[in-house]
């Protein structure tokens, strides 16, 4: 019978974490669960972890403690870790929350209805594996219900770029692009389905290279054929590496219509010598260039990025080249990090100079203030011009919707008739801390 166990989810970390969440979802609605949305009336709880700074992880085994008076008063209550924290800590795990039953990586997740089979006979179970079978292909198709106007879709997994702080290629392996036929069958299912925009994900997306139809296909060419499905009316990508920037992609963001003006191509720091140690592979001149390229094939592109400050080693001096990177870029949106140190990944087995933590979140403060100011005035800037936004969901408002711009700017619109799906142009009135407001053309 279907629906009959509860299953509730909690997601953690990046995109990928997103899609990867509803895939579980789906896999275990096989196994007779529907989804809710609260650990009480729950019969099997998921987190679906990230573990890509300490803080991320820790919030784990701080929820798992929370479930640990849920599990006493139902013992019948199933408790799964998943993720990149289920990756890179597996027994772990088990041994600091003893409440855990079920342990599932990143790539071995479509063995879940299995594994959820043996913890309903109270086995502990673990996969950490990073199976030869292709998860995706083991997976169930999706189910045809309808859904929002948005979706993600990974089209590449892994990392083989090791940047010297980062865990994911040790907690998501290397990389692997997915067969393109594959996707665009799906994006064609999810377009059956409702949607009309989506964001190919991938930890190093533009790196995709996909067997296609006649040979390996660029991200670029996958993004061409995509933009082939009718009523799909918005692509987008993420994330990019510089590196991987290639020409036939910069063009595609000056010819490919239903491809959206915004790019996240993170650059980490502004420092030549800190690159270095990061090993990013690229200078901030190498940036700069590229940001110059991709500028010319679509001048309004709003660029964003992630910035690491206090990586191990940062002078003031590394710093402030920092600043003055993101003064000479001007960033649409920004995230930035203070550095933490991830054991197993390079730059925290060298031990070299950590930052001093005040002196760390001082430099924080200057980047983040730095960064809003930019995000802030490029916003400003959309007030009385015309934008494309597609609606997703009802605002707080009466008679109000919520949707995104080309931009990825939140814009709210009070008007009747609008419905979610709906792709309109939209002239902006006024622009806010996080949103814009504006009236349908
Ligand atoms: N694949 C993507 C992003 C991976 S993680 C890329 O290459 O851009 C997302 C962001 O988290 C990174 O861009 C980086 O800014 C930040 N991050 C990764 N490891 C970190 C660490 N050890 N400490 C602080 N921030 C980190
Ligand atoms: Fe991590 Fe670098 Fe790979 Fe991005 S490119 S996932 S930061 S190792
Ligand atoms: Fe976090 Fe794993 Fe994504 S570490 S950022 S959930 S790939």
């Amino acid at each position: 019978m279907a629906g009959t166990k509860k299953l509730f989810i909690k997601t953690y970390g990046c995109q990928m974490n997103v899609y990867d969440s509803e895939r579980m979802a789906e896999a275990l609605g096989g196994s007779g669960y529907e989804e809710v949305t609260t650990p009480e009336e729950a019969d099997m709880i998921l987190l679906n972890t990230c573990h890509i700074r300490e803080k991320a992880a820790e919030k784990v085994y701080s929820e798992l403690g929370r479930f640990q008076g849920l599990k006493a008063e139902k013992p019948d209550l199933k408790i799964g870790v998943a993720g990149c924290v289920a990756q890179a800590e597996g027994q772990e795990i088990m041994r600091r929350q003893p409440i855990v039953d079920l342990v599932v990586g990143p790539q071995s997740y479509h063995r879940l209805p299995e594994m959820e089979a043996k913890a309903g006979h109270g086995e502990k179970v673990l996969d950490t594996e990073f199976p030869e079978e292709d998860k995706f292909e083991k997976l169930k198709a999706r189910p045809k219900a309808r859904r929002g106007p948005t979706a993600f879709l990974t089209v590449q997994e892994g990392c083989d770029k090791f940047c010297a702080f980062c865990v994911v290629p040790y907690t998501r392996g290397a990389e692997v692009s997915r067969p393109a036929a594959r996707i665009l069958g799906e994006a064609q299912d999810l377009v059956e389905r409702g949607v009309r925009e989506i964001t190919l994900l991938g930890q190093n997306v533009n790196a995709y290279h996909g067997a296609g139809a006649d040979g390996d296909w660029s991200l670029a060419r996958l993004i061409r054929e995509l933009a082939e499905i009718d009523g799909l009316e918005r692509l987008r990508f993420t994330t990019s590496h510089p590196n991987d920037m290639a020409d036939d992609l910069i063009e595609a963001h000056g010819t490919c219509a239903k491809l959206m003006p915004y790019l996240h191509l993170p650059v980490q720091s502004g420092s030549d010598r800190v690159l270095k140690a990061m090993n990013r592979k690229h200078t901030r001149e190498d940036y700069f260039r590229l940001i110059e390229r991709i500028r010319a094939a679509r001048p309004d592109i709003h660029i964003s990025g992630d910035f690491i400050v206090g990586f191990p080693g940062e002078t003031d001096e590394d710093f402030e080249q920092t600043m003055d990177l993101v003064r000479r870029v001007e960033y649409g949106t920004a995230f930035s990090f203070k550095y933490s140190a991830r054991p197993g990944t390079p730059a925290a087995e060298k031990g070299d100079k950590m930052v001093d933590p005040q002196v760390a979140s001082a430099r924080l403060t200057a980047l983040q203030d730095l960064l809003n100011a930019q995000q802030r005035r490029l916003q400003d800037a959309m007030v009385g011009r015309e934008l494309g936004v597609l609606f997703e969901k009802p605002g707080r408002r009466p008679g109000q919707m919520v949707g995104k711009s080309d931009y990825l700017h939140a814009v709210h619109v009070t008007a009747e008739g609008l419905a979610p799906g709906d792709l309109r142009r939209v002239k902006i009135t006024a622009s806010h801390p996080n949103s814009l407001t504006g009236e349908l053309v």
